[in-house]
């Protein structure tokens, strides 16, 4: 199968890297040349690393490599079966994404998102043939995380949902099947655990490597919420905040909070821009409590 991924950023280029292994031809795009080049570099890195470590034998790795084709040039999807995109979390820029997108791939080729929040019926919306619509939401990092949620929207053909169940399934992954409703499963048992975990620090109850630490040592999560929130980084978690609690009707529960706001409008984007609610320019890994 010949699988097209648009934008190569933490995600899509995991994304990437699941579906080369699998043994697809993957044809991965992004409108930023450095992030593309990124993409290209953090895929080999693992690859290697996995050699290293015996997963891998160096000719598979060689062979997965040769599958990916990295790309600026959205004409080189004309032959996709299968478009994801893993752009910003932004409605009508997924949506502009897809008009151009369904002017070049085949009448057959399905079409999806892999959106944490946004409604899959919005997105199939802006397309002529919502029925080969869907949503496949991985987690971060890709290549680790088991779990994929399979979303059909309103619109979606009947059968499509099972026909990508099992191709998540063929690439390894557990996938589950969830209805379009804001947030999906994870996503929305995630927001009241960030937002209670950053209540706690503004009420000044514990600072944040208390919390983490307490949440992660003694409440056995692998990671605790704020080094968690600064791994996905706070440009895709404060966006997917503010989508999932509009879409719920502005319901408080999912209220995002002044704090994580001023982060994301400060750029202070967690790990990938080097500061988020933890300094990791000046190498100060999350501190102990
Ligand atoms: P990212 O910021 O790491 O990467 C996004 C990439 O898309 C960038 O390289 C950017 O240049 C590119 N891009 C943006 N607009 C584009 C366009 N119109 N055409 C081509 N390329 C474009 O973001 P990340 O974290 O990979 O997230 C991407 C999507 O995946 C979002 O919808 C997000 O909600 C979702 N997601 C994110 C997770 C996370 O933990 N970061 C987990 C699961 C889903």
């Amino acid at each position: 199968m010949i699988i097209g991924i648009i934008g190569s950023g933490a995600m899509g280029a995991g994304i990437a890297q699941v579906v080369a292994t699998a043994g697809h031809t993957v044809r991965l795009l992004d409108q930023n040349r450095q992030a593309l080049d990124r993409a290209g570099k953090s895929i080999q890195g693992s690859l290697d690393k996995l050699t290293e470590k015996g997963k891998l034998t160096a000719e598979k790795s060689a062979d997965i490599f040769g599958r990916l084709h990295l790309t600026q040039d959205i004409g080189a999807f004309n032959d996709c079966e299968l478009v994801l995109e893993a752009i910003v979390e932004d409605l009508a820029v997924k949506q502009q994404l897809f008009r151009e997108v369904e002017m070049l791939v085949p009448d057959t080729c399905i079409l999806a998102s892999n959106t944490s929040s946004l409604s899959i019926a919005s997105i199939a919306a802006a397309c002529q043939k919502p029925e080969r619509f869907i949503g496949i939401h991985f987690f971060n990092p890709a290549p680790v995380m088991q779990l994929v949620e399979v979303i059909p929207a309103v619109q979606t053909r009947v059968g499509l949902a099972e026909e990508v169940r099992d191709l998540v399934q063929s690439w390894g992954k557990q996938p589950v099947l969830t209805k379009d409703t804001p947030g999906f499963i994870v996503n929305r048992v995630a927001r009241p655990f960030y937002g209670e975990a950053i209540r706690i620090l503004e009420e000044g109850i514990a600072d944040m490597a208390t919390i983490d630490w307490a949440l992660t040592e003694l409440g056995g999560f692998r990671m605790g919420p704020f080094t968690l929130m600064d791994f996905i980084g706070h440009d895709v978690n404060y966006r997917v905040t503010e989508s999932v609690f509009t879409a719920f009707f502005f319901d408080p529960r999912f209220k995002p909070s002044f704090t994580q706001k001023r982060l994301f409008e400060a750029g202070y984007y967690g790990r990938k821009s080097g500061r988020g609610f933890y300094n990791y320019a000046e190498g100060a890994v999350p501190p102990e409590p």
